[in-house]
């Protein structure tokens, strides 16, 4: 077995002076060099170049998020809570719509469940987590449920989508085995893997590595979904099984109303190619992206980009001019999805500026005290500002919003537990039900998935 390094690699690395990581090629075992080579054809160097450039070379005339928060509006293709009795038919018929969607099998619904969920802390994927207030039912389980109750109620097939990455996938593949893929028919789970970005040090923009075989790695952030979901074949799966209309969540949220059928037929209504559920912020310092319009587009503004003057602004009635805080629940057009994808359009990255162990050129472990390294990722909403046509749809916060984020606090496991147990004690309550203050209350979807 040779040690030398393969040519084609060694000089693609050395063209984009990342050689480094071959420094300890011969000293390493067959399967080590196997392994690294494996990564290394993964990661797409010109990709991390084009990146780097990206967010490190931002030219001084160019716009600065603050700047471009400045021009931004409230957002104005929108679907507000119903308050009259003419809200309250259209609420109505946009669900009979959206039922109709269901009805014909045309909706899939889409699970991003590939992050590290590093706040948390939890030692599996986060969608493992017992989160069911009584019945400590994983978060997979309640949304896999729901969709069984959704896929019954209509009497149709809802095929299910669930992204993970190199950090989730075997566990959560193996978790939906275990547990037969909590009653749904495994021929409607598609598992699909996002790609991965490579960290590099802040300063030099030099890959990181983990040991003298691995790079540092990370999962390409939830926009990895738009070409993980074409390299896997599923865009084109979704296309031959007539899925036209794909609902979007995330792991954290049990409490999302999982292919909301008013969602769907507000969608439909409105000839949106994508739409967004917001729920209004509770405080003008609260995280959360905002959902703005912005060059006669819908657009998320992070939070860190909201200058606080803007964030606290307030309308004559009180209310926060940037009030719409992103649930990150979407619907996507399959034909949007296709569309960017002929465009071949690709996201740009968001750095986040992280300390990241690594070892040092003498192959030493570096456990850095302060922030050494840039990680790369994609966001999901970064699609809006391409859609010709978009919509906003408000939904409660109680009802549709409290994501696990957190080991303690604020959307940790005990807040949102207390959230999904309120809103239960409140569809009994709505039906008649006597229910005192502190009791712990849960409902299967398989029983219930609203208060109807
Ligand atoms: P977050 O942005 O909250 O990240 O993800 P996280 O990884 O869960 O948690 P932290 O920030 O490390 O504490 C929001 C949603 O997007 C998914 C997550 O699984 C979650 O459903 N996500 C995030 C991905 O699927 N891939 C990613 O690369 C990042």
């Amino acid at each position: 077995m040779t040690t030398e390094v393969p040519q084609p690699l060694a000089e693609q690395l050395r063209v984009h002076r990342q050689d480094h990581v071959l420094r300890w090629w011969g000293e390493l075992k067959s399967a080590e060099r196997d392994a690294l080579a494996r990564q290394l054809a993964e990661i797409d160097l010109d990709q991390l170049d084009r990146a780097w450039q990206q967010i490190t070379g931002q030219d001084e005339r160019e716009e600065s998020p603050a700047e471009r928060a400045r021009r931004a509006a409230a957002p104005r293709q929108l679907v507000r809570v119903a308050h009259s009795d003419a809200d309250r038919r259209e609420w109505s018929e946009a669900r009979a719509a959206g039922g109709g969607l269901l009805r014909a099998g045309r909706v899939g619904a889409v699970l991003v469940a590939g992050g590290e969920g590093s706040r948390l802390g939890f030692p599996h994927p986060k969608g493992q987590f017992p989160i069911g207030p009584v019945s400590a039912k994983p978060l997979f389980q309640l949304f896999a449920e729901q969709l069984r109750a959704r896929a019954r109620a209509a009497g149709a097939r809802i095929p299910w989508y669930v992204m993970t990455s190199d950090s989730t996938h075997d566990e959560t593949v193996d978790f939906f085995r275990q547990h037969a893929a909590f009653g749904m028919d495994p021929r409607d789970v598609h598992f699909f893997r996002q790609g991965a970005m490579p960290a590099v040090d802040r300063q030099t923009g030099r890959l990181l590595m983990a040991s003298r075989h691995e790079l540092v790695l990370n999962p390409d952030g939830h926009g990895g979904f738009l070409a993980a979901l074409d390299r896997s074949g599923l865009l084109d799966q979704m296309c031959d099984a007539g899925i036209d209309y794909v609902y979007y969540h995330q792991v954290d949220n049990p409490l999302a109303r999982v292919c909301d059928p008013a969602f769907l037929g507000f969608h439909l209504r409105m000839g949106s190619e994508v739409s967004t559920k917001v729920v209004a912020k509770l405080s003008p310092e609260e995280r959360m992206g905002v959902a703005v319009e912005l060059d006669g587009r819908t657009q998320i503004i992070e939070y860190s980009d909201l200058p606080h003057d803007m964030a606290a602004e307030r309308d004559a009635a009180g209310e926060l001019k940037f009030w719409a805080g992103s649930t990150a629940i979407h619907v996507f057009s399959r034909s949007f999805l296709e569309r960017l994808r002929a465009a071949r359009i690709e996201l740009p990255f968001h750095r986040a500026i992280k300390a990241v162990p690594h070892i040092d050129d003498a192959g030493a472990l570096v456990e850095p005290k302060a922030e050494n390294a840039i990680k790369f990722e994609r966001f999901i909403f970064d699609v809006l500002p391409l859609a010709e046509r978009s919509l906003v749809v408000e939904a409660r916060r109680d009802d549709e919003f409290c994501p696990l984020k957190n080991k303690s606090g604020d959307f940790s496991a005990e807040h949102v537990k207390r959230s999904l147990s309120e809103l239960y004690a409140g569809w009994l309550r709505s039906a008649g039900a006597t229910i005192p203050e502190q009791a712990t209350v849960e409902i299967s979807p398989l029983y219930a998935f609203d208060p109807d």
